[in-house]
């Protein structure tokens, strides 16, 4: 494979795309592709990722540059080249956009890997859901537990047919090779009617102590997570769309809450600490935004975690919060578009 030099897109401080070239593009179905993209020996430590970790990518449209993630279908683990998974949304911007004009050859912007939907640590069984395209993050898991644990490991793939189901071949090798520890269990609307309560508790019978993985469509994430209800260790990624410049609210501002506001604050992103104002009312991520520095974000309410930043000095209430377990509230990780001062010396560090 050659290897191109690296051009960091755009020169303002803080701006943490990098412009890769798409080494190969598979199709996967008839509306799903994966993307292969090239990394330059001198990004190979920016993109280093873990397994169910996800991209961003920045597409020019119209006057404006509109942004989305992209899980990593591919494993660290498994020496596999770094490789996207992207399914077309019926009008959808960028999903078409990927699958109807990115090539082998083609530059994107990308911003190197996030995401807290990662492997916890123990040694407990892994029980997947997946639906649709949601199995993207879930197949790079399945592949890096196999590789790196003794963990036995179950997924129910839902989609609406067999031409649907991403990475048929590759789940079934995994299983062939592996049949003792991992189990794939297909359900296909067209032949089984949607999934219910009842198939899904029959499913998890015998898996009480699991920990559980949930990435799908909504209806289905909404079903999954009822029956999981009370089960104490699940992690789930929504599959949201960051907000474009024309179809976003203005943020209401909320009031501002009791304490000291700072009227500037300090910025930890890509090696540089910027000192930014902070605009009373406003979340971090909004202040981030306004100031010019690219911070990274996607859903702005509280999901994805797309956003999150340490916050290495100060104090702020965050609105909601469905993204940040325990522990990394305990290590002192925020959702920054969640976040509003509560004190006057405020440090986020987004690199942190
Ligand atoms: C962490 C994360 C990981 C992800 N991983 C993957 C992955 O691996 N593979 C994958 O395929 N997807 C993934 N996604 C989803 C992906 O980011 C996009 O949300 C998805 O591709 C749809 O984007 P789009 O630009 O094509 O559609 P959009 O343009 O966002 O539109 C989506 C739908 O909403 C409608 N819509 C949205 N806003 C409006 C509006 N204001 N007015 C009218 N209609 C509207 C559109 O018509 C369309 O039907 C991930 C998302 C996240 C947050
Ligand atoms: S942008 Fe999604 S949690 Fe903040």
């Amino acid at each position: 494979m050659t290897q191109s030099a690296t051009f960091q897109v755009d020169l303002e401080p803080g701006v943490a795309f990098y412009e890769l070239k798409v080494a190969e593009v598979i199709e996967e179905t008839a509306d799903a592709r994966s993307f292969v993209l090239e990394i330059p020996p001198d990004l190979s430590e920016r993109f280093r990722y873990r397994a169910g970790q996800f991209l961003t990518f920045r597409i020019p449209w119209g006057d404006f540059r509109i942004t989305r993630c992209y899980s990593l279908s591919s494993s660290p683990e498994a020496d596999e080249p770094v490789k996207v998974t992207v399914k077309r949304v019926a009008d959808g911007r960028m999903s078409n956009w990927f699958n109807d004009r990115l090539a082998a050859g083609s530059r994107i912007e990308v911003r190197p890997p996030a995401g807290q939907f990662v492997l916890g640590e123990g040694s407990a069984p892994l029980m997947f859901f997946g639906g649709g395209s949601g199995i993207t993050p879930i197949v790079s898991l399945i592949k890096t537990a196999l590789l790196t644990t003794q963990r036995r490991l179950k997924l129910l793939y839902a989609n609406r047919d067999a031409e649907s189901v991403i990475f048929r071949r590759e789940l079934d090798a995994l299983e062939a090779r592996h049949p003792e520890r991992l189990e794939v269990v297909h359900h296909l609307d067209d032949a089984a009617g949607f999934l219910t309560q009842a198939r899904l508790h029959a499913l998890i019978e015998g898996w009480d102590a699991a920990e559980f993985y949930v990435c799908g469509p909504t209806a289905y994430m909404d079903l999954v997570e009822e029956v999981l209800e009370s089960r104490s260790v699940v992690f789930v990624e929504r599959f949201i769309s960051a907000r474009d410049p024309d179809r976003r609210e203005e943020p209401s501002d909320a009031p501002s809450p009791a304490g000291d506001l700072p009227q500037k604050y300090k910025v930890t992103i890509e090696d540089r600490t910027h000192e930014i104002p902070y605009l009373p009312g406003k979340t971090l991520l909004e202040c981030a935004k306004q100031a010019g520095i690219d911070p990274p974000f996607s859903c702005e309410e509280g999901y994805c975690s797309c956003c999150m930043a340490m916050l290495r000095q100060g104090e702020v209430v965050m609105a909601t919060n469905d993204a940040l377990a325990e522990k990394d509230l305990a290590a002192g990780y925020v959702l920054t578009c969640q976040s509003r001062p509560t004190s006057p010396e405020i440090w986020v560090d987004y690199d942190g």
